[in-house]
C-alpha cells in the first residue's frame, strides 16, 4: 500500500501545502459554524510522547476527535518504549493496531527508524532537528494575515533549533528567505545549511541588522526541551537576544510576530512584545488544530476532490 510520512517540512511540495492550506480553511470554517465533519469515523491515531506537550498533544487529539476518528495517548514514561523495547520492534507493533502515528521524541534519526518499520503513515509532532506541523501552521497563519509569503523575510533571532531548522527548509518551498540571527555557538549546523540554497537565508551577527526589512519576526525559547543543563549559560549567551519593542521596530511597519509557544517574557521575547498588536502567537497556536486535521485528512484519505 501506497502512504507517505511527514518527518520534515521538505517532505511535501508547494502544491501539497497549497492543497493542504485549503483544506485547512475550509475545515476551521465548518468548526467555528459547529457543522459536523466526520471523515475518519473509525479510524486511530496512536501520539508518542517522548517529551512534554501542550499544543501538539491537545490539537492532534482534539483534531483526532472532531474528525470522528479515536487518539490515544502514548508516554515513554509507561510503555515499554521507556524500559528500552526497540523503536523497530515498537513500530512493528504499534503500527499494526492504529491508522496514523505521531511522534515526539529526541534524535530525528528514531523517527526515521520507526517510520521505516510502520506500516501507517508516520507524522513529526517534534525532533531535536524539526517541527515541521508547526511551520505548516505558521505559514498558514501568516497568509491568513497577510496572504502569500512568496518573496518575503521571516526574520529568526536566537537559537538556531528545530524550529530555525524548519524554517529553513520551509523557505525553499515556499520561495522566501530567512534572516538569521544567533549568538556565537548557537548558529545554524554547517549539515543543515548545506541542505538550503544561499539564495533563502543570510547570516547575520547582530539581531538588529537582521530584522531590518522583516515581514515576519520570530523566536523561541533560549533552551529547547532536552537541553536543559545548559539553561544558565544560555541565559548569559542569550541576553542580547530579547525581542522586544525595540527590536520590533526595526522590521517592517506592518511585520507579524510568531512564537511556537510556549514562551518566557523577558527571555527570548518580552512581555510588550509578546502582548502586543503585532503578535499573531494565539492564532498560530490555534491554527494548529486546523492545519493539522488537514494533515491527518490527506494523510489518510488522500486528496479529495474540491
Ligand atoms: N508549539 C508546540 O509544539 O507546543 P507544545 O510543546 O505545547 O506541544
Ligand atoms: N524549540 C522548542 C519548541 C517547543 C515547542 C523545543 O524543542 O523545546
Amino acid at each position: 500500500m501506497q502512504f507517505k510520512h511527514f518527518l520534515q517540512f521538505s517532505d511535501f511540495s508547494r502544491e501539497e501545502y497549497e492543497y493542504l492550506f485549503e483544506r485547512a480553511r475550509w475545515i476551521k470554517q465548518e468548526f467555528k459554524q459547529y457543522r459536523q465533519y466526520w471523515p475518519l469515523t473509525d479510524r486511530t491515531l496512536a501520539m508518542v510522547f517522548d517529551k512534554n506537550s501542550t499544543r501538539t498533544r491537545l490539537s492532534f487529539e482534539a483534531g483526532m476527535h472532531q474528525l470522528g476518528g479515536t487518539a490515544i495517548y502514548l508516554s515513554s514514561r509507561d510503555t515499554q518504549l521507556g524500559r528500552g523495547e526497540p523503536v523497530e520492534d515498537s513500530a512493528r507493533v504499534i503500527s499494526r493496531m492504529v491508522d496514523i502515528v505521531m511522534i515526539r521524541t529526541y534524535e530525528h534519526d528514531i523517527i526515521k527508524r520507526f517510520a521505516e518499520n510502520s506500516r501507517v503513515p508516520v507524522i513529526n509532532g517534534l525532533t531535536d532537528k524539526y517541527h515541521p506541523c508547526q511551520i505548516m501552521s505558521d505559514i498558514f497563519t501568516y497568509t491568513e494575515y497577510r496572504g502569500s509569503i512568496v518573496n518575503k523575510t521571516v526574520a529568526w533571532i536566537g537559537d538556531a533549533n528545530n524550529m530555525c531548522n524548519t524554517w529553513l527548509q520551509a523557505a525553499e518551498i515556499f520561495n522566501f528567505k530567512v534572516h538569521v540571527s544567533t549568538p556565537p555557538d548557537y548558529g545554524v549546523s554547517p549539515e543543515q545549511l548545506e541542505l538550503i540554497n544561499p539564495a533563502h537565508y543570510e547570516i547575520f551577527a547582530h539581531p538588529r541588522k537582521a530584522l531590518i526589512g522583516a515581514d515576519l519576526v520570530t523566536t523561541d525559547v533560549w533552551t529547547s526541551m532536552g537541553f536543559e543543563e545548559e539553561t544558565e549559560q544560555r541565559k548569559r549567551d542569550f541576553a542580547d537576544y530579547c525581542v522586544n519593542e525595540e527590536m520590533m521596530s526595526m522590521a517592517q511597519k506592518d511585520a507579524l510576530f510568531m512564537h511556537c509557544l510556549p514562551a518566557h517574557r523577558g527571555e527570548e521575547v518580552s512581555a510588550a512584545v509578546l502582548d502586543g498588536p503585532q503578535s499573531v502567537v494565539w492564532d498560530e497556536a490555534e491554527n494548529r488544530l486546523h492545519t493539522q486535521k488537514a494533515l491527518l485528512e490527506y494523510l489518510l484519505l488522500g486528496k479529495l476532490m474540491i
